[in-house]
């Protein structure tokens, strides 16, 4: 039976999540680090279910970073693969899942047959609005203020803003999150305790809960536990 609204534990709004520890998963079982993104892809597809399910409205994955391009041609290959054929699933169950995606990252850097696929599963899922996924694709923070620096000056120079009367809100239209709430809570399982360059911008009052569990491990459990964290932690910041 379907919980109620009143029933139904209280969810931050917008979760994002440092998907971390595909590698050493695989290691562990003496597997090639492939195998460990493919089962960290499984756990996507379980935690975004769970998201779904429990009210979360916005989800923000860190899936590959402007970093990770220093890995190997084969790990590499083997993450675009998976991205692939993840999209295409994506766009096969669009009408069943109800999820809407967007990507933050510089997509220019993909192959041109996955930036496609990227900007048909965005088009197309724009309709739906159970739970909005945002993907992050060459995703650096780093990077994604430049990108938006960038676009600002261009309209400054076009005349269409002007460069003294910029303030925070209006930056936040020039980033890849633009119209998206902040995360009031960032996940980052493997036991790493670090953001590794995500959503720098957008985390400024985010909590943080570090777990130690790797991605491909994690389960709706885990999800609850970093809530109940979340929960218990007295968010009280800027003011008194
Ligand atoms: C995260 O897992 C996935 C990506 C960065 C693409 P890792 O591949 O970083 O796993 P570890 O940190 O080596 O275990
Ligand atoms: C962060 O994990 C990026 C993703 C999960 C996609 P990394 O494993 O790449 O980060 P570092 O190298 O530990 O900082
Ligand atoms: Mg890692």
């Amino acid at each position: 039976m379907a919980l109620s609204e009143d029933e139904k534990m209280p969810v931050p709004q917008h979760i994002a999540i440092i998907m971390d520890g595909n590698g050493r998963w695989a290691k562990n079982r003496g597997l090639p680090r492939t195998a460990g993104h493919k089962a960290g892809g499984e756990t996507f597809r379980r935690i975004a279910n769970y998201c779904r399910e429990i009210g979360v409205k916005y989800l923000t994955v860190y899936a590959f970073s402007t970093e990770n391009w220093k890995r190997s041609t084969e790990e590499i290959g083997g993450i675009m693969l998976l991205l692939e054929r993840y999209l295409k699933e994506a766009l096969r169950d669009m009408e069943k899942n109800g999820v809407c995606f967007r990507f933050f990252g510089d997509l220019s850097r993909l192959s041109p047959k996955l930036r496609k696929l990227c900007e048909d599963t965005e088009a197309r899922s724009s309709q739906y609005h159970e739970v909005q996924v945002n993907f992050c694709l060459n995703y650096g923070g780093r990077d994604e203020i430049i990108r938006a620096a960038r676009a600002f000056a261009a309209d400054v120079a076009a005349g269409k803003r002007s460069a003294d009367s910029l303030t925070e809100l209006e930056f936040e239209n020039y980033l890849d999150s633009a119209g998206v709430p902040d995360p009031e809570l960032v996940i980052r399982p493997s036991g790493e305790q670090r953001t590794s360059n995500f959503l720098p911008w957008q985390s400024a009052y985010s909590e943080f809960v570090f777990m130690n569990v790797l991605w491909p491990d994690f389960m709706p459990e885990h999800l609850d536990e970093a809530i109940a964290e979340f929960y218990r932690r007295n968010r009280r910041f800027g003011g008194a």
